[in-house]
Order: structure tokens, then sequence, then C-alpha cells
């Protein structure tokens, strides 16, 4: 009854993934066609993967242009950097050679030219130095304050490094007379706030670092006088907010704003009105959670815009509005809900793009359709290139399991996946027919090793599809992935060998302590009756049946349970499956699967300890050589089993630990692993056992009696004995 079942149900499942497997694939759409990429002149597409492989593949070498994603600010640095024009010629360090000029500064100091150095000296304040330096370097010191006019003699100075110190306060005019200044360093002091108007004599100043202090709030006035200020650092400090008037009111120049790790939650409109000449901003790991429209609508002149690491939920369209000269976006790593079709067709110029981190579900390629300068994207999942077919370097390319162009990433399990499933299918197939053919005198044992079997079996018909839809996929998986991993095929596949993990686990528990009480009580077990042992098949039948539908059931809480990877099996958890579908895997593998797993060796134990103290007891040779043999046969089941299951519970374990674990290890698991069990039930539960040795000899012995001698006495030594 349950084997018919069992065939119907098979034949449904054959004949739905038949029919997937022999489903159309996506028509093409224009220009290149999905996961290529055109050369030069559009009339020839190569693979996304031939992009920067070191090979040129293309006729005119495109395919080796824009490897290094050099877009934005290293870039801009760079220009930045060239175009220094000033007459300060001691920056680099190279050119310390020249003969000091000045007629005062403190003793332990160095100086060359007009450049002062008493870096690291200790000093608490502020040392008095000859009016003509241009330079001078006071970092890693003790400084806790500058006083008013402390600096108003220098006005040659054009250098100012203050960082490493410990200052806390600056007086209103700390900065007076520093006229010809151009660079302020006073990063990773121990400043709060910024009083009114302080910088308001530096009015040549290119480059203001405040980075590493505690900066809670910034006013407008702050900035007063800044008119040539082209680089803001305030990276690292606790700012709130931006001031209500814009930022760049003060500084109409500002080109590069960096505002990275401060705890921005609110962009206001107003906040960046004014800044046309910003080219860099840089607003990552705040926590900014609300981006109002027209934002960023007069940044004209922006190049690169650093979103990520914030906690934006919804990103508008409208947001990227007059963004018309950006060329790097980074929006990764927000709790964003959905992007819109349309969100990237403000940027045309746009040439890298990150969004990692970040689900896609409606993701679709018209989103990319109009940015035809992206050369680098950057997704969460692989599969997700897909739908951006003419960028040529999409990352990731793999997620450990599958690659762009096969289902199984590795060449060795595209090759084992067919070895491993011939070897448990044949190998169960063939106890299940010989079982037939050959009948035991014990019935029910024999009943119950080929109920194990046939689950082992499907086993065996997992591995075989998966190694058809790779074949089948061979060379353009990446086209096909989304689709595969939401088709009821995959679904179908991932439950089968599911039902036969778990159908198999609970046929040995039961087998193993059947055995186990029959040693241990041989007066008081009664042995099963046929009757018995069917409804406890079914039972375990049922049972296997339940676990694996149950995610088919509850969809709410389970999501996709078995089409999250390529090979649709449900053990790694990647952290974004629901809450149920993890405590379920979690259970099923951690808890069932290792009370099985314990439940087998305690009765392998107990039956070897009973047998053990009757040898003890009895001292009969025979009973030694039970023990013996039962003792192999203990040490290969439950290492086989552990050999299974124990990479299994650890991998579980270290995805509670919310470990990452890669998908290539996954992948050996799904192939290699998790059939160990699969493929040698069959040798270890019939093929080794003495009376079904016997019994096929006497076969063979019907058939060819000339055969009788020579054997005998082989199987006997080489064979474990069975303890029934
Ligand atoms: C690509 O375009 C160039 C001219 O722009 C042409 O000479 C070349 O033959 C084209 N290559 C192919 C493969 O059509
Ligand atoms: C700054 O400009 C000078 C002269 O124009 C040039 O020699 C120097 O290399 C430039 N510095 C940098 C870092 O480009
Ligand atoms: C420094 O001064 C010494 C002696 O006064 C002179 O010999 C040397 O050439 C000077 N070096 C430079 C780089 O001007
Ligand atoms: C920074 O300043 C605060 C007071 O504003 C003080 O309590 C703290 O010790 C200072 N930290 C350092 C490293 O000087
Ligand atoms: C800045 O403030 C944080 C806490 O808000 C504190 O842990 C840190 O030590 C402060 N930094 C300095 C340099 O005082
Ligand atoms: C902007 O700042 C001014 C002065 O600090 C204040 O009165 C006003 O309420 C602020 N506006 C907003 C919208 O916060
Ligand atoms: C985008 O931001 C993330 C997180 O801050 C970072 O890891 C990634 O490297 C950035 N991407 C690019 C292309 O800079």
């Amino acid at each position: 009854m349950i084997s018919k079942f069992t065939m119907k149900l098979f034949l449904v499942i054959l004949q739905m993934v038949t029919k997937a497997f022999l489903a159309d694939s996506h028509p093409d759409h224009g220009g290149c066609s999905s996961g290529m990429f055109p050369c030069e002149n559009m009339t020839v597409c190569l693979p996304q993967l031939l992009h920067c492989n070191g090979v040129i593949n293309c006729d005119d070498g495109a395919d080796e242009e824009n490897c290094v994603n050099d877009v934005g600010w290293p870039k801009i640095f760079n220009e930045l950097l060239s175009n220094n024009g000033s007459s300060s010629s001691r920056t680099s360090d190279g050119s310390r050679v020249a003969n000091c000029t000045l007629n005062q500064y403190p003793a332990g100091c160095g100086c060359s030219g007009t450049a002062v150095n008493c870096q690291d000296r200790g000093l608490r304040t502020v040392p008095q130095v000859s009016p003509s330096v241009t330079e001078l370097d006071l970092k890693n010191n003790e400084i806790v304050s500058l006083l008013d006019y402390q600096f108003i003699a220098y006005e040659q100075l054009e250098l100012l490094f203050l960082q490493d110190n410990r200052i806390q306060s600056i007086s209103a005019s700390a900065f007076a007379g520093l006229v010809k200044l151009k660079k302020l360093y006073l990063n990773s002091n121990n400043i709060t706030h910024l009083k009114p108007r302080i910088f308001h004599n530096l009015f040549h100043l290119k480059w203001l670092i405040l980075e590493n202090n505690n900066i809670t709030e910034i006013l407008a006035t702050a900035f007063e006088g800044l008119k040539s200020l082209l680089f803001l650092d305030l990276h690292n400090n606790l700012l709130r907010g931006l001031p209500n008037t814009s930022i760049c009111s003060e500084m109409p120049k500002l080109n590069w704003l960096d505002l990275e790790g401060n705890q921005l939650h609110t962009l206001q409109s107003s906040s960046f009105r004014g800044c046309n000449e910003v080219t860099v901003l840089v607003l990552n790991r705040n926590k900014i959670e609300r981006i109002q429209a027209g934002t960023f609508s007069n940044l004209n002149s922006l190049v690169e815009l650093d979103l990520s690491s914030n906690r934006l939920k919804d990103l508008l369209p409208s947001s990227f509005k007059g963004l018309h000269e950006l060329q790097q976006l980074n929006i990764s790593n927000n709790p964003l809900h959905q992007i819109y079709p349309d969100e990237f067709d403000d940027v045309p110029l746009l040439r890298s793009l990150s969004l990692e981190g970040l689900e896609i579900p409606n993701i679709h390629s018209r989103m990319f359709e109009k940015l035809t300068d992206l050369h680098h994207i950057y997704f969460k999942k692989f599969q997700y290139c897909s739908f951006a077919p003419h960028v040529r370097s999409c990352k990731p390319n793999t997620d450990g399991i599958s690659s762009f162009e096969n289902l199984l990433a590795s060449g060795v399990l595209r090759v084992f996946v067919w070895v491993v499933a011939f070897i448990t299918c044949l190998g169960n197939l063939f106890v299940i027919l010989t079982r037939s053919f050959i009948t035991t005198e014990n019935s029910n044992h024999a009943l119950a090793i080929k109920s194990l079997c046939c689950a082992d079996c499907l086993m065996g018909i997992y591995l075989f599809f998966l190694g058809a839809f790779d074949l089948r996929f061979s060379g353009e998986y990446n086209q096909h992935a989304q689709a595969w991993m939401a088709s009821t095929a995959c679904q179908l596949v991932g439950s089968l060998a599911m039902l036969s993990s778990e159908v198999s686990v609970f046929q040995l528990t039961y087998m193993t302590l059947e055995k186990s009480f029959s040693v241990v009580f041989p007066f008081s077990h009664h042995r099963a009756s046929k009757k018995r042992t069917l409804s406890t098949l079914a039972v375990i039948w049922l049972l296997g049946f339940s676990l694996t539908l149950v995610p088919f059931l509850c969809k709410e809480s389970f999501g996709t349970y078995y089409g999250r990877n390529g090979v649709c099996f449900p053990l790694q958890s990647d952290g974004t499956e629901r809450h149920g579908a993890r405590v379920y895997s979690t259970g099923i593998f951690l808890g069932l699967n290792l009370v099985a797993f314990a439940i087998i060796v305690l009765a392998y134990a107990s039956m070897f300890y009973s047998i053990h103290t009757t040898a003890a007891r009895t001292g009969e040779r025979s009973a030694v050589s039970v023990e013996v043999a039962l003792a192999k046969r203990f040490f290969f089941i439950v290492f086989t089993n552990a050999l299974c299951w124990i990479p299994i519970f650890l991998l579980k374990l270290l995805s509670l630990l919310d470990l990452d674990i890669p998908g290539t290890v996954t992948s050996w698991v799904v192939i290699f692993i998790l059939p160990i069990n699969s493929a040698l039930n069959p040798i270890l539960y019939t093929i080794t056992t003495t009376s079904f040795q016997e019994k096929l000899k006497q076969c063979l012995q019907k058939n060819k009696p000339s055969l009788q001698d020579t054997q005998g006495k082989s199987f006997v030594l080489l064979t474990v004995h069975s303890s029934t």
C-alpha cells in the first residue's frame, strides 16, 4: 500500500520536474542577451564572465578596459592633488633637506627651510616660533586648548598640523591672523563643539580636517569666512543634524564633504542648498531614515554619493533628481523594501552602482536599462546579475554553490553528483531486488530494510535531478537561476532530499531500537509482528512526508523553504530566511536528527555491553566471536552515521552562532556528505550480513554448483556477523 502511494507520488513529481526541465528558456531581449556584454561596437556579445579575465576577448580589447573601479573619489582626489598649484614646496616628506631659515624654534624640534617639525614632543602648549614660518607640525602632542590670538604672528603659515592632540576647547579667536593658511588638521582631538565664526579669518583655507572628534552640533555660523574651502572632513563625529540653513551657505566653493560615521537621521531639503560645486558627498554609516524630496536637487556637480549603511527604508525615485553628473552611487546595506523601476532614471551617467546587501524582490532589467554607461554593479546575490546584462563587471559572480555558468560551481561536484547518484541508486535498487527474490526467514526485517532502501534511493534520485538540471543550465545558469530556485521543480527536488534523509534517519533509529531490545531483553521482548512492523513503517513514512510538506502548507511563516539556493536543500542559512524557516531547519537538523543519532549510539552501546557481560559470564567462544563481530558492526554503523551527521550538526551549530557559512561548504555537504548514509546503508545492512551472503551463495550454487568449495571460508572470514 505504502509503496503504491509512493510510486504514484513519484510519478507526479517526475512529471512536474520534466515539465520544468523542458520548459523554454527566456527569450532574448534586444542587443546582447541576458548575461552578456557588448564589445565596443555592440555587434559582438560576450558573457559577463569574460570581462577582465586577463585575456583579450573582444577584437577592440574592450573587455579588458575599465577593470579597476576607480570611478568617483579616487579619480577626483588625484585631480585635486595634481591641481595643487600653490607655492608651498615643503609638503612632501622628500624635500626636507633645506637649511633652516628661521631664527626661533623650540629646542628639540626639527626645522627645514621655513618648516618646523615638533611631532611627538610631549608639548602641552603651542610653542613660539619665528613669524616667517610657513609650516608648523604639532602632530601627536598633548595640547589641550588653543587660546585666543595663539597664531596671530604667523601671517605666512600655510599648513598647520594639530592632529592627535587632546584639544578640547578652541577659543573664538584662536585662528585669528592666519590669512594664508591653506590646510588645517584638527583630526583625532577631543573637540565637542565649534564656536561661531571661529574660522572667520581663514579666507584661503582649502582643507579643514575635523575627523575623529566628538562634535555634536555645527552651526552654519561656525564656517563663516571659509570662502575658499574645498574639502571639509567631519568623518566620525557625533553630529545629529546639519545646519538648517545650507551647509554650503558659508562655503560656496565646497567640493568635497565627508560626513561618514555621524548620527544624522534626516536630510532636509535645505541641507545641501547651494552646494553646486560639491563633487563628493559621503554620508555612509549614519542613521539616515529619511531623505526629504529635493535634498540633492542642487548638487548638479556631484560625481559620487555614498548613502550606504544607513537606515533608509524607502528611497523615492525623485531622490536622485538633479544629479546629472553622478557617476558613483552606493546605497548598499540599507533596509530598503524595494527599488522602484525608475529609481535610476535621473542619473544617466552612472558608472558604478553598489546595491550590496539589498534584497530586491521586484528586480527587473527595466531598473538598469537607462544606465548605459554603467561599468560596475555590485549586488547581494549573483543571480541578480542577469537583470543588468549590459554591465561589464557584476559582482558577486558566485554564491559558492552555483556560478554564473553552472548550477554546480565546482567541476569535481559536477562529475561526482552523477557518480554518487549512481552508487546510491544502484546499491539500493540491488538490495530491494535481491531482498524481494531471496526471502530470508525474517520477513519483517527484510521489509524494514526495503523501506530503508526506498528512502535512500530517493537521495540518489535527488542527485540525478541535480545533475540533470546542472547539465541543462550548463554555461548559462545565470539566466535561469532566479526562475529555477522559484520553480516548483526545485521545491519538489529539495523536498525529495529532505524526505529521504528524514525517513532514513527514523528508519535507522527504529531498526536499531528493535534490534537492541531483542538483544538486551532476549526473553521479555517480543519480536514485532508483521502488522506492527507495517504500521510502524507507515508511521515513519507519514512522519517523513509531513515534516517535508509542512513548509509548503505554512507559506507565510516559511517563505520559500526549499528554493533558497541552487541545490534546493534547506541547510544553508543566509540570515534572510523567515524566522519560522530558520527555527524549523534547525529543529530538524540539530534537534530531531541529533536525538536520533544519540539513540542509535546508545542502543548500540547497550547491545554491545549486554553481549559483553553475557560472554564474560558464560565464557563461550562463539559468544566472543559474536561480540567481536558486533563490535565491528557497531563501529561501522555509528562511524558512517557520524560521518554523515556530525558535519551537518556542526554546520547548523555554526549558523546558529550567526557565522557566515560559505556556499561551497553547503554544496559539498549536499553532494558528498548527506548521501554517505544512503550510499552505505545497503552495504552495511544487507550486503555485508552473513545471512544475506549465505542466501546469495545458495542462489549462486543452484546455478553454478562448481563454485561451491572455493568461496565458503572467505565469506565467513570477511563478513561481520549479523546479530539476528
Ligand atoms: C567594430 O567596429 C570597427 C569600427 O568601429 C570595425 O572596424 C570592426 O570590424 C568592428 N568589429 C566587428 C567584430 O564588427
Ligand atoms: C604640487 O604642485 C607642484 C608644482 O606645481 C608639483 O611639483 C607637485 O608634484 C604637486 N604635488 C602633488 C602632490 O601633485
Ligand atoms: C646648507 O648650508 C650649508 C652650509 O652653510 C651648505 O653647504 C649647504 O649647501 C646648504 N644646503 C642647502 C640644501 O642649501
Ligand atoms: C575629552 O573631553 C571630556 C570633557 O569634555 C573629558 O571628560 C575626557 O576625558 C576627554 N578625553 C580625552 C581623551 O582627553
Ligand atoms: C567621544 O565620545 C565617546 C562617547 O560618546 C567616548 O567614548 C569617546 O571617548 C569620546 N572621545 C574622546 C576623544 O573623548
Ligand atoms: C532653523 O533654525 C532657526 C534658528 O536656529 C530656528 O528658529 C528654526 O526653527 C529652524 N528651522 C527648522 C525647520 O528647524
Ligand atoms: C559601498 O558601501 C559598502 C558599505 O559601506 C562598501 O562595503 C562598498 O565597498 C561600497 N562600494 C563601493 C563600490 O565603494
